[in-house]
């Protein structure tokens, strides 16, 4: 078990690694920061851009890539220096021989987090991969191991929950507020206890029509939302009602 922390090099400047490099130099670890200056460069960087990136790299054992999935392959190749560090992504989807993979299950949105919450996100990484206290000792963020086949499963599963709740009820808040002229705000209490019902007690927290099989009602609702995008919603919905049930 590594007892001395490691040098970091945190390629890019988006939300994962302005969340990454907040949480790294708040533990005291050691963290270099790198990006391109010109974003329309695509993969060809200055002279200068590329020294700097070559000598920052080499004052660093661990290289973050905190760049998006398409650019994270094209970019080590394009740098073949880097090789000489140990290099890790935060891709959930991606396996790359190039580097490591080391997932964040959590949203990294523009708004940084509190410093007692970044020790909770749980990271999942590829069985290749060396152990998360290896590379970060001495963080203690909970770590799980996932084989690589199953990582575009894994990252359907993460976006269907995540990114499909926020669109969902993005768009409920919208209609609510331009079609019936009640706040948004009004529905905060309901979406809170959802998910902590959800939290508490998963497997009983579904309430309503689906749950209690009331054909009439759900004819009404379908009813309501016919000709809006929300009715193939309901109706998705209504046939994983039937599989989880
Ligand atoms: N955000 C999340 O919630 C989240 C959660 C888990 C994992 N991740 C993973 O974290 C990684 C970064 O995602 P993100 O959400 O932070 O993305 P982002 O906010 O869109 O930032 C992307 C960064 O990549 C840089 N970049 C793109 N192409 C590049 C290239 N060819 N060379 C150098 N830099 C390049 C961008 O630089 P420019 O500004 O110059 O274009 C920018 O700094 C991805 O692998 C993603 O899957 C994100």
């Amino acid at each position: 078990m590594r007892q001395v922390p490691r040098k970091f090099l945190i390629i890019g400047a988006g939300r994962l690694a302005r969340h990454l490099s907040f949480y790294l130099k708040s533990q005291g670890l050691c963290v270099l920061n790198w990006k391109r200056l010109d974003s329309s460069c695509g993969f060809h960087l200055s002279a200068s851009e590329k020294a700097d990136l070559q000598e920052k790299s080499r004052q660093c054992e661990v290289v973050l890539l905190a760049i998006k999935d398409q650019a994270i392959a094209p970019f080590v190749q394009a740098n073949e220096f880097l090789k000489e560090n140990l290099l890790i992504h935060f891709s959930g989807a991606l396996s790359l021989k190039e580097c490591y993979s080391m997932h964040p299950l959590m949203t990294f949105g523009q708004k940084l987090y509190s410093l007692d919450f970044y020790p909770k996100i749980p990271f999942v990484l590829e069985e290749k991969s060396p152990s998360f206290s290896e590379v970060f000792f001495p963080l203690k963020n909970p770590w799980f191991r996932l084989e690589a086949e199953k990582k575009p499963l894994y990252h359907a599963l993460c976006v269907a929950s995540g990114n499909f709740t926020v669109l969902l009820w993005q768009e409920i808040m919208r209609r609510f507020q331009e079609e019936l002229n009640l706040p948004a705000e009004i529905l905060k209490p309901y979406l809170f206890k959802t998910m902590e019902n959800l939290v508490s007690h998963s497997e009983s927290a579904l309430t309503g029509p689906l749950q209690r099989g009331d054909q009439k009602t759900i004819q009404l609702n379908l009813e309501a939302l016919r000709g809006s995008q929300l009715f193939d919603v309901y109706k998705s919905f209504l046939n994983l009602s039937q599989v989880v049930h």
